[in-house]
């Protein structure tokens, strides 16, 4: 006799299940199968993940475990505590905050990737439209969608730099847009907006009255020049989110530690939703964030200055291509090589790159159709490693460019 249960189907998901599965989820395949073949042995360079090759600073560590030790294993301050929101609302002022901004606007959260979907859950209804530059970071999608609401995607252009233009961006509003998600220093392309874009932003936020969500992670991770915080421009606190985290500045990605900061009624909201969902983030975690921001800066400078030279590594060593070009980044630990003139998709390139060379990377169109004809590669290991990616690149490159090449040749005597 067949047991009851052996070709009954479960009863149905939610729509909630459909709207967070989309691309951004299959994006990190070519990841996994680098990840597979590296732990066969091969000689594989994996340089498609945003994850920090450094270890967390000491210190830092020595103060999650002095904590563990000292019983910090109980519930706590569902906001966060109040030392840690201190800091980090002192961490917001020196970057370009609102120089009021205090405890009281900020919630700490598991991760920024956290931080964006409570923020999303707090702001966004069913039908709202949510204006996003696209190339954008994969999972902002199911971020949006999670609410029911819909992202409206600008398109950035290659030809400039991928910078955004305030004048698309009105472009793209209607009555149902409720906000515009920023990130600047932006992945994938490591560029900062300049502060007169912030300022033209903030004039269409006033205007029509939206919310401003900054997705800000890479802020401590600029190479030149400063942060700049849209909350401190007139008119801009009440309607703006700055959601950061300690994963890519402190290489402490698998702590789980971001924040939100806003105004205060938000912060309520934020608080409800994490008694229901989170609850509050790990005290001895959270001491051991407020170590690291009372850690000396030069671990945190020397890492910066670490991702500055290997960003101006890859640069010389592809300075010289013909095939392939690179856009440098302002900031951050990502980097934008150019294929176009390989004549591949960029999924396809990509694909060969690891097949054939050993190197993963991510296609820009796992960002965007925007980023079509470019690879994101991360800057996650030491110089000389990278330096052989890039030639191993630069061969793939020259390869397929001479395949299309032939490929596009008409043959002798043939008419079509
Ligand atoms: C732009 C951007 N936002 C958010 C996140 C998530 O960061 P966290 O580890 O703090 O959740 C990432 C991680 O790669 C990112 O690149």
């Amino acid at each position: 006799m067949r047991s009851a249960d052996s070709h009954d189907t479960s009863p149905p998901y939610a729509q909630l299940t459909q709207r967070i599965a989309g691309e951004g989820a299959s994006a990190w395949n070519i990841h996994f199968r680098a990840k597979a073949r590296q732990a066969r042995g091969e000689d594989v360079i994996i340089l498609s993940v945003g994850d920090p090759d450094f270890d967390t600073p000491p210190t830092i560590v020595e103060a999650a475990v002095t904590s563990l030790r000292s019983g910090a294993t109980h519930y706590t301050d569902v906001q966060g505590k109040p030392a840690l929101r201190e800091r980090i609302a002192a961490f917001h002022r020196g970057h370009g905050g609102h120089a009021d901004t205090d405890a009281n606007n900020v919630a700490v959260l598991a991760g920024a990737q956290c931080g964006l979907y409570a923020t999303a859950q707090c702001l966004l209804d069913p039908g709202d439209e949510v204006i996003i530059p696209e190339p954008a970071y994969v999972t902002y999608e199911a971020v949006v969608q999670s609410t029911g609401a819909v992202p409206v995607w600008v398109p950035l252009s290659a030809d400039e730099g991928f910078q955004p233009r305030a004048a698309d961006i009105e472009a793209a509003i209607t009555p149902r847009t409720r906000a515009i998600l920023i990130n600047s220093p932006h992945n994938p392309t490591g560029q900062c907006l300049t502060p007169a874009v912030w300022e033209s932003i903030a004039t269409l936020c006033r205007e029509h009255d939206l919310w401003l969500i900054v997705d800000a992670v890479y802020a401590d991770l600029i190479f030149d020049g400063e942060h700049a915080s849209p909350d401190s421009l007139p008119g801009m606190r009440k309607r703006t989110v700055v959601i950061s985290s300690l994963s890519k500045s402190h290489a402490m990605t698998g702590w789980r530690l971001g924040w939100v900061v806003g105004p205060p009624a938000l912060m309520s909201h934020l608080v409800n939703l994490a008694l229901c969902m989170l609850y509050g983030c790990q005290p001895f975690i959270q001491d051991a964030a407020i170590a690291a921001f009372d850690e000396p800066p030069t671990a945190i400078a020397t890492m910066r200055q670490t991702y500055r030279q290997r960003r101006d590594a890859v640069v010389e060593t592809l300075r010289d291509s013909e095939v392939v070009a690179t856009l440098p980044p302002a900031a951050g630990m990502f980097m934008m090589i150019d294929i176009r003139a390989t004549g591949l998709s960029t999924h396809a390139f990509a694909d060969r790159l690891l097949d054939e060379h050993g190197v993963s990377v991510l296609a820009g169109e796992a960002f965007g159709p925007s980023a079509a004809g470019f690879v994101r590669l991360s800057l996650t290991v030491g110089a000389e490693r990278l330096r052989e990616a890039c030639r191993r690149v630069e061969r793939c490159a020259r390869e397929c460019q001479g395949e299309s090449r032939l490929a596009a040749r008409p043959l002798n005597g043939m008419t079509s």
